[in-house]
C-alpha cells in the first residue's frame, strides 16, 4: 500500500499504479507513449522516481488530464434514493457515481458510515481510515443533521422524548443520546443526532408511533450540502472543509 503524508519519492509506476491507472505494465506502455507528462516533458521511463510536492497534481498530467487526487482524499456526494452504500450489492452503488478507475485505488475508497438506500442527501466517502473512524467513532459524538418528512404531524412531545436521553430503541441495551428536533411544518422536521445507531432516524420516529416517508442529510458537524451539489454529484474536500466536520 501506498500511503503518502507530506513530501516522499516515489516511483511513478508505483504511484500511478496506486492511483487505478493500471498494471505496472501498461503504466510502462503509457509512459513509452508519452502519455505521462511532468513538469511539461514526457516521461518515457516509468520506473523515474519523482518528487510528490504539494503541486504535484498541477506538474503531472496523464493522457492529458490532472492527476487524479493522492491518497488521503475525501469527497462529498449527494447521495441519491435508491442507491447503496456498499462496494458489492446487486443494484446501483454510491461508487458508480466515481471515475471507474477509482474502483482500483489502493487504499480503497469507503463511506464514512453509511446511508440507507432509501436516504438521500450528504455522504462523505475517503480513503482514509484513520479519518473515518474518527468521524464515525461514537467518542466524537459528531452531529448529523437531516430532513426528515413524516406521516403524521408532530407535536412538542417528540421534541421532548428525543431530546430526554431516555429514549429506547426496541433491540438496543442503552437508552438514545439527547437528539434536536426542530419542527419546521406539522409533517416536516430538522432532526440533529450525534450517533450512527442503524437506521437510527427511522426507528427513532416509529418508537414513537409515527413513520419517515423521506430523510434527506443535510449537514454533518459544520459541514453543509451545499445547493449547487446536484443529486449524484460530488466534489472533492480542501482540509478546512473536512475540519468543519468536527465543529
Ligand atoms: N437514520 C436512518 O434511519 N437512515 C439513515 O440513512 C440515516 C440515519
Amino acid at each position: 500500500m501506498l500511503k503518502i503524508h507530506g513530501e516522499a519519492i516515489v516511483r511513478l509506476d508505483k504511484l500511478l499504479s496506486s492511483l487505478g491507472y493500471g498494471s505496472r505494465k501498461s503504466i510502462s506502455r503509457m509512459a513509452k507513449k508519452g502519455y505521462i507528462v511532468l513538469d511539461r516533458s514526457s516521461i518515457h521511463d516509468s520506473s523515474h522516481k519523482i518528487n510528490i510536492t504539494s503541486d504535484v497534481r498541477d506538474r503531472l498530467y496523464i493522457k492529458g488530464e490532472k492527476l487524479d487526487p493522492l491518497p488521503g482524499m475525501v469527497l462529498m456526494m449527494n447521495k441519491p434514493l435508491g442507491v447503496t452504500c456498499s462496494h458489492k450489492e446487486v443494484g446501483k452503488l454510491v461508487y458508480d457515481f466515481l471515475p471507474d478507475r477509482w474502483r482500483h485505488r489502493i487504499p480503497a475508497l469507503s463511506t464514512i458510515g453509511r446511508l440507507d438506500k432509501e436516504t438521500s442527501g450528504l455522504l462523505l466517502i475517503t480513503d482514509d481510515g484513520e479519518l473515518l473512524h474518527k468521524i464515525i467513532g461514537p467518542k466524537n459524538h459528531v452531529k448529523k443533521v437531516y430532513l426528515v418528512d413524516v406521516a403524521d404531524p408532530l407535536t412538542k412531545d417528540a421534541v421532548d422524548i428525543f431530546a430526554s436521553g431516555a429514549l429506547m430503541l426496541r433491540g438496543d441495551i442503552k437508552p438514545l443520546a439527547s437528539a434536536e428536533l426542530k419542527i419546521i411544518d406539522p409533517k416536516r422536521a430538522l432532526i440533529t443526532i450525534t450517533e450512527g445507531r442503524y437506521h437510527q432516524v427511522r426507528r427513532m420516529f416509529a418508537a414513537i408511533g409515527n413513520r419517515v416517508v423521506r430523510l434527506h442529510r443535510t449537514q454533518i458537524g459544520a459541514l453543509k450540502l451545499p445547493d449547487t451539489l446536484d443529486q449524484g454529484s460530488w466534489k472533492t474536500l480542501s482540509l478546512s472543509d473536512v475540519t468543519l466536520v468536527f465543529d
